[in-house]
């Protein structure tokens, strides 16, 4: 659905228009003797990306999610979509059945420092197997930049051994190489972005010297589009990169420039990463076990070895103002069609869902009102709340919440939106994160904030003697007395916080 289709409705799914997509200048022709072509990762920032433009393309499409396939049919309209776990052998081979090319875009860094490495090692050799055996004719990876034997970073060098665990097997793997991305929704744009508008004076350690070759998003789309194209290109190892080399240091500046920010720039003799991070986590909306996952990079010099690609896809790449300019337009255009927050482990305690709870929640409250006002009207404003519009009122109090679950190193608030008009499961809002949309009738968050239990804010739209009753219910799961003191201690503040809340949505839609 657009927004032209029904300005009353909120599109919950929104797909890149036409207009929106990367690939209508690549220099190569979409083939017709490429097969089916599974893309794994779809849930992420890349897959996420790339799904559209192989459509586009005319391509038959199949993506790889580990979640149930019924909540994330409705955003891939048209397409199969299997559900498959790359650390479960079993599922895997049935996913790769009938595949002619996969791309191979699985990452664990959401699982933090301690088990990305080998979850994704684990996943590479399973991949590899399953491909074999259903005599895949070529993989494509998208991994990192840098050598095995110099790399500090534990990332970077996961990144390697993925691909060398993918080369050992008998299907050829085409290699793409980046460092790192910047467009709308990447987390490293995002931790630029914030670092330059937030802070007047930015700290700069040793390693902010380090070089780098960021790439635009839309040109790593093309090179993942493009390489499929080429045949040629099956079996190679390729650099990708944006037109500037630059340093983490000159990054910055160039983005305080564009945003015409004045910023005091001061060479730091502290260069713990860790404190870094924590700091950076403090300020930006990625989370502490990410940005430390990334900022141990920045040690690294991540900068192409050569430039080969270019015998293939000849054409010129954003330089990084380009990028850093699309990226703001997209922005402001409220076109970010996937985000770093996107990819979410399911393994993850914090995923359980409401309805998989072994018992209901005992602690639960509703508020509500009834109004004369439309479903659509009142659904559409339930689905803007958070973000930079905040929660209508008494944002000082989300806010609060928020800095105190950075603080004990929560995901906190600052996460906001992907954007301020749409919403699809899974999409992060500030500490929450969407567990279920029906449209003009609910819409169910699952807390991420450090708690003593679990929590859930459900709001319903019904029918009711001719009127809409408008609710919201907090549910909250605990066993521990510490969660039974946390729960009574807060709700005071929640009676008065959510029977506010619901006034203002009816008021504001
Ligand atoms: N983003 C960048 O700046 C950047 C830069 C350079 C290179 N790259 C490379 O690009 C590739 C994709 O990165 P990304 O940023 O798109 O990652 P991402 O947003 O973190 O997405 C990772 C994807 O992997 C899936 N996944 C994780 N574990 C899985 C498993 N066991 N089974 C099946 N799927 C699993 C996730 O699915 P769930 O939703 O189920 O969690 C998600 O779809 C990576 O190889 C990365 O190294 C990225």
């Amino acid at each position: 659905m657009s927004d032209t289709q029904d300005k009353n409705k909120l599109p919950v799914i929104r797909f890149p228009e036409k207009a929106d997509l990367f690939c209508h200048d690549l220099p190569t022709k979409p083939r017709a003797d490429i097969g089916r072509v599974l893309v794994t990762g779809a849930t992420g920032y890349i897959g996420g990306r790339l799904v559209p433009e192989l459509l586009e393309r005319g391509y038959q499409v199949r993506v790889m999610l580990r979640g149930s396939t019924s909540e994330h049919a409705p955003p891939w309209p048209g397409m199969e979509i299997v559900a498959a776990d790359a650390l479960d052998l079993s599922s895997l081979k049935k996913v790769l059945t009938g595949i002619d090319t996969a791309y191979y875009l699985i990452h664990s860094l959401m699982r933090g420092p301690k088990e990305f490495e080998s979850a994704d090692l684990q996943a590479a050799i399973n991949f590899r197997k399953a491909a074999e055996e259903n005599e895949v004719k070529r993989i494509i990876y998208l991994g990192g930049l840098g050598e095995v034997k110099t790399l500090k970073s534990p990332h970077l060098q996961s990144r390697i051994q993925v691909a060398e665990e993918l080369l050992r097997g008998k299907v050829p793997v085409t290699i793409l190489r980046a460092a790192i991305i910047i467009g709308s929704g990447s987390a490293s744009y995002e931790i630029i972005h914030n670092l330059v508008s937030k802070l007047p004076l930015l700290p700069l350690p040793r390693w902010a010297r380090s070089r780098c070759q960021p790439i635009g998003i839309r040109d790593v789309i093309k090179y993942l589009v493009g390489v499929l194209e080429i045949p040629r290109t099956s079996g190679r190892n390729l650099d990708i990169g944006g037109k500037d080399i630059l340093t983490y240091e000159m990054m910055l500046k160039v983005f305080a420039g564009i945003v015409h920010k004045r910023r005091i720039f001061l060479s730091f003799p502290i260069s713990n990463i860790w404190l870094y991070a924590y700091f950076a986590s403090l300020i930006t909306p990625v989370p502490d076990p990410i940005i430390l996952s990334l900022m141990k990079g920045v040690r690294d010099e991540v900068i192409c070895r050569d430039d080969k690609i270019k015998d293939y896809l000849p054409f010129e790449p954003l330089t990084y103002q380009e990028a850093i300019v699309r990226a703001l337009t997209r922005e402001e255009q409220d076109k970010v069609y996937t985000r770093w927050s996107d990819a979410y482990p399911p393994a993850h305690e914090l995923a359980i869902k409401l309805h998989e709870l072994k018992e209901i929640p005992k602690y639960t409250t509703s508020y509500s009102l009834l109004s004369g006002k439309s479903a659509s009207f009142l659904f559409n404003s339930i689905c803007r709340i958070g973000g930079k519009a905040g929660w209508f009122n008494n944002n000082w109090l989300w806010r609060l919440r928020g800095a105190v679950d950075r603080i004990l190193i929560g995901v906190g608030s600052s996460r906001g939106r992907r954007s301020y008009s749409s919403l699809k499961i899974n999409d992060v809002i500030d500490f929450w994160r969407v567990e279920d949309i029906q449209q003009d009738k609910r819409l169910l968050l699952r807390a991420e904030m450090k708690l003593p239990g679990k929590a859930w804010l459900e709001f319903n739209i019904n029918e009711e003697d001719g009127l809409r009753k408008l609710s919201v219910t907090p549910h909250y799961y605990t066993k521990g007395l510490l969660g039974k003191i946390y729960w009574y201690i807060f709700l005071p503040l929640h009676n008065f916080i959510f029977n506010d809340l619901i006034k203002q949505i009816e008021r504001r839609c």
